[in-house]
């Protein structure tokens, strides 16, 4: 999303600028050409020198080394990201202050403006503080963060500056078309857990990843999103609406209570097929039967079927092998509106990694083959599937 941008980064004075380094290595990284602006408070705490070697530009600093500065770099730029963002900067843009050469350039630029404020959490909750974000948001300047946590003084509250992922996430974010805007998408991601005693369960290889990226990038696509995920290291995306449930009945139940402000659902789960019949309270001895009695759980997705409306519904077909009509029968059997197939028979690909190969099939019976892709963008795939049928286009 950021590949061939032009990111101004500006770094104001706070300790968080250590973490500035990594949103200049990470955009680098992901294909931006990245000039770093910075004040002279941001220098106490990081070295104009660190910046260049990650960007390969120069770094700017000082309003008169060369007269037009301020205007050509923001002239040039895609995105203004500001981060860290302290107090003081953030009052003086709001005011129109121009006293630096960062104040400078936010006064000649008129593009995309993202800032991640850093502060200590007394400052955030001034009124005149709150009185500017709200006044550079009237602006239409994006806010990321701050989020509450330990912050540098060794106090906790909110002011603490996003994580640079989540801040590179916002970015990403705001060079992308919201044409899911209006769309309530229901995500469902991760494995279901089938407890046989208080340690043992029955479950399957499923990370999250495939889910969390379809809800990933639903949000960035300005849907509404609810993500229902069993047990997974990941973490939700932020905006969405987390649920995290361990068994198939609790998926079930976390379906059925999301399903009514839901425009589009995405099954994306690896749902355990099967139970124990009896769960033990107690850990199983291994002198105990080593026979476990299953039943099978709920087809969550079928039920869906049934009572989709004008929802579009969206299932995965995990194969061993590229099997067409063993998904398509899922597509019918499970009135489904499209069926993601993955052979998950490959190592690189399905379970736990962070690349697919799929095939979507719909109901009008076209069958669509797409190459190794990130799941990211797997995600993309799947879902201008539902903006074309919000268009009336399926
Ligand atoms: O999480 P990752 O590590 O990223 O891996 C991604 C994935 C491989 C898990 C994912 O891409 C995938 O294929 N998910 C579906 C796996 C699966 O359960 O397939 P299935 O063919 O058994 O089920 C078909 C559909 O019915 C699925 O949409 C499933 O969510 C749904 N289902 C299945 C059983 C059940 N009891 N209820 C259901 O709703």
């Amino acid at each position: 999303m950021v590949k061939g941008r032009n990111i101004l980064l500006g770094v104001t004075g706070s300790i968080a600028a250590y973490k500035s380094v990594e949103i200049a290595r990470r955009l680098v990284e992901e294909g931006a050409s990245v000039k770093v602006v910075l004040t002279g408070a941001a220098q106490r705490f990081i070295t104009p020198y660190m910046f260049e070697t990650i960007s390969s530009n120069p770094v700017y600093t000082d309003m008169f080394s060369d007269p037009f500065s301020h205007i050509n770099l923001s002239r040039e730029a895609d995105l203004f990201l500001i981060a860290p963002a302290t107090a003081n900067t953030i009052n003086k843009l709001s005011c129109g202050i121009a006293d630096n050469l960062l104040s400078n350039l936010w006064l000649t630029y008129e593009g995309h403006a993202l800032m991640a404020p850093a502060m200590n959490f007394r400052m955030y909750r001034n009124s005149t503080v709150k009185k500017h974000i709200r006044n550079l948001t009237q602006q239409g300047v994006q806010f990321a963060g701050p989020v509450s946590g330990s912050l540098a003084c060794g106090e906790e509250g909110v002011g603490r500056m996003l994580e640079v992922p989540e801040i590179l996430e916002e970015a990403a974010s705001l060079f992308i078309e919201k044409d899911l805007k209006g769309e309530n998408v229901l995500v469902t991601a991760g494995p279901t857990i089938e407890p046989v005693d208080p340690v043992r369960f029955i479950s399957n290889r499923s990370s999250g990843k495939m889910g969390y990226a379809i809800a990933r990038a639903a949000l960035r696509r300005g849907a509404e999103v609810t993500l229902i995920s069993g047990p997974s290291a990941l973490t939700p995306p932020r905006g969405a609406s987390f649920i995290p449930v361990e068994k198939t009945t609790e998926m079930d139940k976390a379906v059925f209570q999301c399903l009514k402000k839901s425009t589009a659902v995405v099954m994306a789960a690896a749902v355990s097929d099967y139970s124990p019949v009896e769960v033990s309270k107690v850990k199983r001895k291994k002198e105990d039967s080593n026979t476990l009695n299953l039943k099978v759980n709920k087809d969550i997705i079928k039920s869906l079927g049934k009572k989709k409306g004008k929802r579009y519904l969206i299932g995965f077909a995990a194969e061993s092998g590229k099997d067409i009509e063993s998904a398509r029968s899922k597509l019918m059997g499970k009135n489904l509106d499209l069926i993601v197939l993955n052979d998950i028979s490959r190592k690189d690909v399905g379970f736990n990694v962070d690349t697919n190969v799929v095939t979507l099939i719909d109901r009008n019976g076209r069958i669509a083959d797409y190459p190794k892709m990130k799941k990211i963008e797997v995600a993309d795939v799947i879902l201008d599937r539902i903006v074309k049928f919000k268009k009336g286009k399926p």
